[in-house]
């Protein structure tokens, strides 16, 4: 969602105001398909009502109530015999065997984002997160859980990356460092790893989250072609003489102040000519839209101390000050493109 069109005073009723009071249905509902593997069960074969409820145990009634509502919006199809099929879109991203699985993150919704959200009112009166996910304490724990979850969020990117990168055209036996900074599954370094077998790269994450990282590193076959740091990122050694850093959806929990240091830290243990690559939720130089970088502010507000989102010349200005030169943006597939800069 990166617009939402707003109604002019001569058009203006209460119509938007009463769809966003349903707006937690939709995750919901995703939920509890994925959860009785509704859409499992229909990508072995479109089925009737009766036919989901034996092949899920699930309720008719309640199979019957978020099947129609799937169908309303738009991830099942409903033919005239009330046999139901999947969507080209939930067939690619519903069904739990398939690479493009997005059930992490509704879960992710569901079980964490939710229950948090709801303290909002308390949230804003005294500006305190209801949790500190940037905190390794409480960080640590729900990271080991969610990094997996939001692979597939990144891994197009990741990929984008690597071709852009095009390390398969180094001279062979020219080793490529890569560094991955807030790791989490190794998502950056596992597309980087794939695009050439020159590529090493040095995993940096808390000690409860690299166990995570080595595990999904080793389901790829790429375990030879990393090092693993443990360690925070602002106390950690990141080693020096790097090709390129990837800081993968990191600055928006770890706020201005933390952030800055960590693109000072990452200048430091680049090579000269080294590329410093970014994700993250882009919001614009005014901060009124894209409407998803706005939400996922309040996210920050909600799951943070100090985390925000930033503009791509926010982080710009911070890598210039940093000593980094020709900050500039890669289009890639999600929300925001990538920001690129390179160390003189
Ligand atoms: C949102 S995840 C991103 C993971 C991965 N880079 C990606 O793009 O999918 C953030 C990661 O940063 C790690 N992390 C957060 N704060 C950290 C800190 N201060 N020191 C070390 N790791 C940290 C978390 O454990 C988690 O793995």
């Amino acid at each position: 969602m990166t617009t939402l069109s707003v109604p002019t005073a001569a058009q203006v009723t209460p119509e938007r105001i009463l769809q966003f009071a349903w707006g937690y249905v939709p995750p919901l509902i995703l939920e509890a398909a994925i959860r009785h593997r509704v859409f499992d069960t229909l990508d072995e074969s479109p089925k009737n009502l009766s036919e989901v409820g034996a092949a899920t145990g699930a309720s008719e009634r309640g199979l019957t109530a978020i099947m129609n509502a799937l169908v309303g919006l738009g991830f099942l199809a409903k033919d005239e015999h009330a046999v139901y099929s999947l969507t080209p879109e939930s067939a690619t991203f519903l069904v739990s065997t398939k690479p493009a699985f997005q059930g992490g993150m509704i879960r992710h919704c569901s079980e964490h984002l939710i229950p948090r959200w709801l303290g909002l009112n308390e949230v804003v009166a005294t500006g305190l997160p209801v949790t500190a996910v940037n905190q390794e304490d409480s960080g640590s724990d729900f990271f080991q859980n969610f990094v997996n979850d939001i692979f597939p969020l990144s891994y197009p990117a990741a990929q984008a990356l690597a071709r852009h990168m095009n390390f398969s055209g180094v001279p062979i036996r020219v080793p490529i460092r890569v560094l991955d900074l807030a790791a989490g599954s190794g998502v950056w370094g596992i597309a980087l790893a794939q695009s050439s077998d020159q590529v090493h790269v040095t995993a940096v994450d808390w000690p409860g989250v690299i166990p995570v990282t080595q595990k999904t590193v080793a389901r790829f076959g790429l375990s030879d072609r990393f090092s693993f740091i443990e360690g925070d990122l602002q106390q950690a050694d990141f080693g020096s003489g790097h090709n390129l850093a990837t800081l993968g959806h990191i600055l928006h929990s770890e706020g201005e102040e933390r952030s800055r240091a960590l693109l000072a830290k990452t200048f430091e243990a680049l090579a000269s000519g080294g590329t410093i690559a970014i994700a993250e939720f882009l919001v614009n130089a005014d901060r009124t839209g894209p409407v998803n970088g706005l939400f996922f502010a309040v996210n920050m507000l909600v799951n943070t101390d100090t985390g925000n989102t930033y503009s791509f010349e926010e982080i710009s200005s911070w890598l210039t000050e940093t000593g980094f030169i020709n900050s500039r943006t890669l289009e890639s597939p999600g929300p925001s493109p990538l920001i690129l800069a390179t160390r003189p």
